[in-house]
């Protein structure tokens, strides 16, 4: 069987993890292929509120076995809080599998994150201080722990060693801080080792041979498009490839295996941290949705920045991703509004742009065009169908639709795992 790719096409929190979770029972496997515990996905069934970090969101469903891809950056101490917290309210684990090569994320690596940020001062990035972005820089200039050097002690302490060497001069000499012994660091990084031993495995052999023999494998995205580190709002992205094509690096399936690219797409933007928002709200619009979509971090609390939908964005990620099917997220939030805007393409200087600038300094300070749609006031959450929905809602979902360039496949219309309308299925 094919394997399914599902990204974020905006800055992230777009509600993947309800996405994947509404796959549920006809995916085998769910691999998280990037990022870290800087991801947070709120998925609702029945009413209960489960909050994930670490965990691919395929988790919740006991038929599913979730994987940790090897380009997920791990937290130990997270990753078996998140665990137990999970087994305390009845959500079996045991069934997790843990990528070898996957990296680990060292506690000089979270203090190093957020000195930085601090250091930066009003030029910070707005990270999630998780330790990502020092974790992911180690991995590509090779100073990088991996979670099979846990169990080799004599390999784990000569890295340690390497990686404190210098990082302690950082720390100690620019940043003022006090140097962190190696034994401190190896105390943290073996003690979940024996925990962990049980769930690792070669994740790309695992999927290869689940894949020969027919199963479902849904690759899901931490983060989103344009927090991507190569073609998001560089600076201002996390450190990974949350794309579809990070998919495949990141959890070791070949591209020719994939059949599908889903993209969770939000009703409206949302973006967490700094960096360039062209739709972004400061009135009373901007705090209409934060406030009824209850935009506030799952993973750090922050408020989150709000604007209309930007369809310029849409059909980048459709573009970059490859998209065949968006789930629009979150279309009940638009309710009760007596206009609802469309970005449909920028003025930077006088001058229209229907694609993202080539420069980001242009993207910096473009304006977006707008297309007015009316709004609507019926309760749309507990619409099923899509002839359901009132005219106006329809005519916003059709005229997206047609300005991103894939056709929405799914709509949510609330939190509860049965919100959704399906206009086609997501899975063969
Ligand atoms: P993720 O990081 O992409 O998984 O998204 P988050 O979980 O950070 O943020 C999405 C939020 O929207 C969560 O609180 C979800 O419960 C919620 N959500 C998802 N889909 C819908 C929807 O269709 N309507 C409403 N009202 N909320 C939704
Ligand atoms: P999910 O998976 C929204 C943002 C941070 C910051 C930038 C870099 O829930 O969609 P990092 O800690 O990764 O180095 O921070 O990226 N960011 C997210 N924003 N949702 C996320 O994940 C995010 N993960 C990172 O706010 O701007
Ligand atoms: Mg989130």
């Amino acid at each position: 069987m094919p394997a399914i790719v599902l990204v974020g096409a905006q800055w992230g929190d777009e509600g993947k993890g309800k996405a994947t979770d509404l796959m549920g029972s006809g995916v085998d496997f769910v691999v998280k292929f990037n990022g870290g515990n800087n991801a947070g996905h709120t998925i609702v069934i029945d009413g209960e509120k489960y909050a994930l970090h670490l965990l691919p969101s395929g988790i919740l469903t006991p038929s599913c076995t979730p994987v940790i891809g090897n380009g997920v950056v791990i937290d130990l101490e997270v990753l078996f809080r998140e665990i137990d917290g999970l087994e305390a309210r009845g959500v079996s684990t045991s069934k997790l599998v843990v990528s070898a090569n996957a990296h680990v994320i060292a506690p000089y690596n979270r203090t190093l994150d957020r000195v930085t940020e601090r250091f930066l001062g009003a030029r910070k990035i707005g990270t999630t201080g998780r330790g990502i972005g020092p974790t992911y820089a180690d991995k590509m200039s090779r100073n990088g722990i991996r979670v099979q050097d846990l169990f080799d002690r004599h390999i784990l302490e000569q890295k340690v060693e390497a990686a404190l060497r210098f990082k302690n001069q950082v720390l100690s000499k620019i940043y003022n801080r006090r140097a962190i012994p190696a034994g401190e660091v190896m105390d943290e990084l073996l003690r979940y080792a024996d925990r962990l031993a049980p769930m690792v495995a070669d994740t790309s052999l695992l999927l290869e041979q689940a894949l020969n023999d027919g199963a479902n494998v849904l690759l899901e995205a931490g983060q989103a498009t344009l927090l991507d580190v190569d073609h998001g709002t560089y600076p201002y992205v996390t450190s990974s490839s949350a794309t579809a094509g990070g998919a495949c690096t990141g959890s070791g399936i070949p591209p020719t295996r994939v059949s599908r690219v889903i993209a969770v797409l939000k009703a409206y933007t949302t973006r967490v941290g700094e960096g360039p928002f062209p739709t972004e709200l400061f009135d009373e619009s901007g705090e209409f949705l934060r406030k009824t979509g209850w935009e506030y971090g799952t993973t750090t609390g922050r408020p989150r920045r709000c604007g209309w939908m930007d369809t310029v964005i849409g059909r980048y990620a459709t573009r970059i991703n490859g998209v065949t099917d968006f789930v629009v997220t979150k279309l009940d939030v638009l309710t009760g509004l007596d206009t609802v805007p469309i970005c449909v393409a920028y003025e930077v200087d006088g001058v229209r742009h229907d694609e993202m600038p080539v420069n980001q300094s242009d993207f910096h300070h473009a304006k977006p065009i707008y297309e007015v749609m009316d709004g609507w006031w019926e309760d749309i959450s507990g619409c099923r169908t899509f002839a359901e929905l009132p005219a106006n809602a329809q005519a916003y979902v059709l005229r997206v639709e047609e300005l991103i360039g894939a056709r929405i496949s799914a709509i949510g219309v609330g939190p509860e795992r049965d919100a959704i309308i399906s206009r086609h299925p997501l899975l063969d």
